[in-house]
């Protein structure tokens, strides 16, 4: 009965972390307290904790006095949606949610544990950092996190949520995983803070304008994903695992759709404005070909003029790229072209079809792009796309010149199936700048412009040339795009296709 008795006083001392008044901060500050998290995260009930009572082992600065079982980390497995999942949270109760020897290794447990059974691992951030009481002990506990990020990436999926405070090298595991989410208000990340920029670069600076939700969710680019609060955060987390597998070696998840395959759509045939330098919404095409309606878009707030995110089709998830027209027309440009890249790495990684809709007039022309090395940037989609071995579809449904026709998913870059839409204009540049150039003397002479333009206009700004030599596999009606991507994706599922044999390729990064 004593031992008894001395378990439950072990359980309730570790769930009782900095303590009630800590805990009250933590509410006060809109945060909730690691466990509220993980309860709210997991499937009811499903939550087994690992390392409840594990301890620091710190004998310095009085440490010794300051013992907590669990060492403010909860650490454990549980299932979302029925499947299983590996979570740790840090608390930052319990001194500041620091990391120390210990709770480093009892997240590096259950990282190995993730790669072992092949299951996605959730980390909630909210922390202090490194254990300054610890010094290189924590350091090195860090270090043994970011390799286990990185030989994860591309096995499991790791999703990062940033709920607090991220800051110094703590900010690149969440930086490795494949998805960042932040909390707006409560969650910051920066490599170093506003007091050391201020006497470094002598710049004037806030927490939040520097690493808020906001800031990189829109700005930067760090995060994907931003939520008004805790609970709506891990809402948002259990969204996106609906669509991506378990591992790499797992099929995509299939969910019931009541959504007719052969739905046509004849709003999509009016969709795309008679005249071509006129925006449209493409996530208004997304939405009307996709199952339900229903559209989880990935870095929504971050170079607009690139759409990408999960849906289903058929019930059987796909990974969604597309031009924006209605955002600096649809170019491409540094921001885009890694964002781009990056989705379409994941999903290869992940074994997620590609869909991509493409309307894209070129890449965006100015110094600041090319000084800002759009040549290494764009190259990253490019590659991406090239190596990319998964089913992909494309669908142009209007724009495609130039270099930014070869990246988005060309025939060329084996890509499986090409549609095109009677809408479309595929040519290495638009009819304006072409006629400049290749009727100049012609036009010098007094040609006619209007005339030259009409003449490029017939032979190249239309889908034809590129289905005479089959570099699309068809012209579709617009509104039955839905039907011939499904048929095409359901033609695709016992594709292989493979790389030649390599350590890894050289992407320019
Ligand atoms: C030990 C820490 C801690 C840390 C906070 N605490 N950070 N304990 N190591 N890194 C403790 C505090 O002493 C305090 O204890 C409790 O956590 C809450 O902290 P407060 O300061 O009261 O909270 P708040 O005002 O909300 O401020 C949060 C904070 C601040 C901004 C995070 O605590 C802070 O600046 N901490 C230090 C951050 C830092 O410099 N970390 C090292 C970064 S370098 P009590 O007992 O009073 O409740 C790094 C390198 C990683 O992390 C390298 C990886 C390679």
């Amino acid at each position: 009965m004593d031992r008894l008795a001395e378990l439950r006083r072990r359980h309730a001392a570790a769930e009782e972390g900095g303590g009630a008044e800590r805990r009250e901060k933590q509410h006060k500050e809109g945060k909730l307290a690691a466990r509220e998290r993980i309860e709210l995260l997991l499937d009811e009930g499903t939550f087994e904790e690992l390392d409840k009572l594990v301890q620091h082992r710190c004998r310095d600065f009085g440490m010794e006095q300051q013992v907590i079982p669990g060492d403010g980390f909860v650490t454990g497995f549980g299932r979302i949606h029925g499947r299983p999942v590996y979570v740790f949270a840090q608390d930052f109760t319990v001194f500041g949610g620091s990391l120390s020897e210990s709770n480093a290794r009892k997240i590096c447990k259950v990282m190995d544990l993730a790669m072992k059974t092949g299951c996605p691992v959730i980390g909630l951030n909210d922390s202090g950092g490194a254990r300054i009481q610890e010094g290189v002990l924590s350091l090195a506990g860090y270090t043994d996190i970011f390799l286990r990020n990185t030989l994860a990436s591309g096995v499991i999926p790791q999703i990062s949520a940033v709920l607090g405070p991220c800051a110094g090298g703590a900010v690149y595991s969440p930086a490795i995983t494949d998805f960042v989410f932040m909390t707006a208000g409560t969650s910051y990340m920066f490599v170093t803070g506003p007091d050391v920029i201020k006497t470094v670069t002598h710049e004037d600076v806030t927490k939040e304008k520097l690493g808020g939700a906001e800031t990189h969710n829109s700005v930067s680019g760090v995060g994907h994903f931003i939520a008004q609060d805790d609970a709506e955060c891990v809402q948002m987390i259990r969204e996106l695992l609906t669509y991506i597998p378990q591992n790499n070696r797992d099929d995509v998840p299939r969910r019931v759709t009541s959504d007719p395959v052969d739905r046509a759509d004849a709003a999509l045939n009016t969709l795309v404005p008679a005249e071509s330098n006129v925006p449209y919404d493409m996530k208004e095409v997304i939405r009307r070909v996709v199952d339900d309606g229903r559209f989880f878009e990935v870095h929504e707030h971050f170079a607009g003029n690139i759409v990408v995110g999960f849906a289903t089709l058929d019930g059987r998830s796909v990974g969604i790229v597309a031009n924006q027209p209605a955002v600096l027309a649809g170019c491409l440009d540094i921001n885009s072209s890694v964002k781009g890249a990056r989705f379409v790495r994941f999903c290869d990684a992940f074994n997620i079809p590609i869909v991509t809709f493409e309307d894209v007039p070129g890449f965006l022309p100015g110094t600041e792009q090319e000084f800002g090395g759009i040549i290494r940037h764009g190259a990253k989609l490019l590659y991406a796309y090239a190596e990319a071995t998964v089913p992909k579809v494309t669908v142009i449904t209007r724009k495609a010149y130039g270099g930014a026709y070869c990246v988005m998913g060309s025939k060329h870059l084996r890509t499986d199936v090409n549609f095109a839409w009677p809408t479309a204009e595929i040519a290495v540049m638009g009819a304006e700048g072409a006629v400049n150039i290749i009727y100049r003397r012609e036009l010098q002479a007094g040609a006619s412009r209007e005339e030259k333009v009409q003449e490029y206009k017939d032979r190249f700004a239309s889908p034809w040339v590129a289905a005479e030599q089959g570099f699309v596999d068809d012209v579709i009606e617009p509104g039955e795009t839905r039907k011939r991507l499904i048929s095409a994706l359901r033609m695709l599922e016992t594709k292989v296709d493979t790389m030649p044999r390599k350590k890894h390729g050289n992407i320019p990064l």
